[in-house]
């Protein structure tokens, strides 16, 4: 067995990818960053640990594509891009096709099966193909609403309902994020972009509960319903670029809905807003399971989405690298646990 520094790639080095960079670099021992790739001219050229601003030196110096990143043979790839498959799908099939395992926030990967039937399948051929597992993660879909939910039912008798509520704070996100969740718009605006596509919201809810209904061995009687509800600022809210006025967006609360026999089993809310504490949302991460011994859940302070995602992600890499080849989810490998020392960790 090779128990030599396990061989690390990257791709994608922003607030994710990034962050996991500099928590390998500034935490973790036991493995060799042997490539890391971005789509930012800027960064290409220049080493890891300066891209990233990492307090600890190392890493190769950024590529500009995948390819350089996949010939330097790296075992397993931290691939943070985007979150739709449409525009990842065929990077994780070539990481797969190489035989390379993928660990990757893209909300979509999380659970595919039934949204993105095609993709999956074309996904886990490569990957059993290429003797690779894929594995899609991150704090939500991934953690909350995930594997932390599913371990959570782990002491219930019967389970009778399932609700969840995440409120954040996302007055540090920057403008095309906004824009692109559903910040900074008018009323009007905010309702067509929602029916165009381009206001998209939180992306993977549809993932969460689909995947903890499987695990649970529910059967959901139709797609996951979601619904917004947006709030209007009624006075100016700052930003890191400016200020959203008065009269526009400054958050919204989703809701998405997965009936089991009729009644809604699974409901999960999430609050996304400039100033969630005064507009009365404790940013505060909860579970509630109801039913014969109800399990209630609490996390204060919620998880902060960057450093949950990018711990996660890291984290996950010892199950990944032992897991059987294929498209994986959350709920089929251990729990992720924060290691020390990858090479000698007893999961490779
Ligand atoms: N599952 C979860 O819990 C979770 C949590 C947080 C985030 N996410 C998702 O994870 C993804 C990454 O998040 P983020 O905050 O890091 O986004 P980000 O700050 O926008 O970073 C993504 C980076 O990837 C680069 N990129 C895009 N395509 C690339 C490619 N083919 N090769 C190399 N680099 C490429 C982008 O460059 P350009 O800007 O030049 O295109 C950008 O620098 C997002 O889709 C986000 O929604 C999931």
């Amino acid at each position: 067995m090779n128990r030599g520094p396990v061989r690390i790639g990257l791709c994608g080095l922003g607030s994710i990818g990034g962050a996991a960079a500099r928590l390998l670099l500034e935490h973790r021992t036991g493995f060799d960053i042997v490539g890391a790739a971005t789509k930012e001219p800027d960064a290409v050229g220049h080493p890891l640990h300066e891209v990233v601003g990492s307090a600890a030196p190392g890493g190769p110096t950024v590529v500009g594509d995948l390819e350089d990143v996949l010939s330097a043979d790296p075992q397993v790839i931290l691939y943070a891009t985007g979150s739709f498959l449409r525009d990842t799908e065929d990077d994780i099939v070539d990481c797969a096709r190489a035989g390379v395992d993928v660990v990757s926030p893209c909300e979509e990967l999380a659970f595919p099966f039934t949204r993105h039937a095609p993709a999956a399948a074309r996904i886990d051929t490569a990957a059993r193909e290429g003797g690779a597992t894929v594995l899609g993660t991150g704090v939500n879909p991934g953690f909350l609403f995930d594997s932390l939910l599913v371990a959570a039912t782990g002491v219930s008798w019967d389970v009778r309902t399932i609700r969840g509520h995440r409120a954040v704070d996302v007055s540090g996100f920057g403008e095309n994020i906004h824009r692109r969740l559903g910040i900074g718009y008018t009323p009007e605006e905010f309702e067509r972009g929602h029916e165009a596509g381009t206001i998209a919201g939180h992306v993977g809810f549809p993932e969460s509960i689909e995947l903890v209904c499987e695990r649970l061995g529910l059967l959901l009687d139709g797609p996951v319903t979601e619904r917004f509800e947006p709030f209007i600022a009624e006075t100016p809210a700052p930003t890191r670029y400016g200020q959203v006025p008065a009269g526009y967006t400054d958050g919204f609360l989703q809701r998405a809905t997965g009936y089991v026999g009729g009644d809604p089993f699974v409901q999960m809310d999430l609050v996304l807003h400039l100033r969630p504490e005064s507009a009365g949302f404790k940013t505060v991460d909860s579970l509630a399971i109801e039913g014969r011994h109800p399990v209630n859940l609490t996390l204060s302070p919620g998880m902060d989405a960057i450093p949950a995602t990018s711990a996660q992600l890291v984290n996950s890499i010892p199950g990944v690298l032992q897991a059987a080849p294929g498209l994986r989810t959350v709920k089929d490998l251990p729990a992720a646990g924060a290691w020390h020392d990858l090479q000698t960790h007893p999961f490779r």
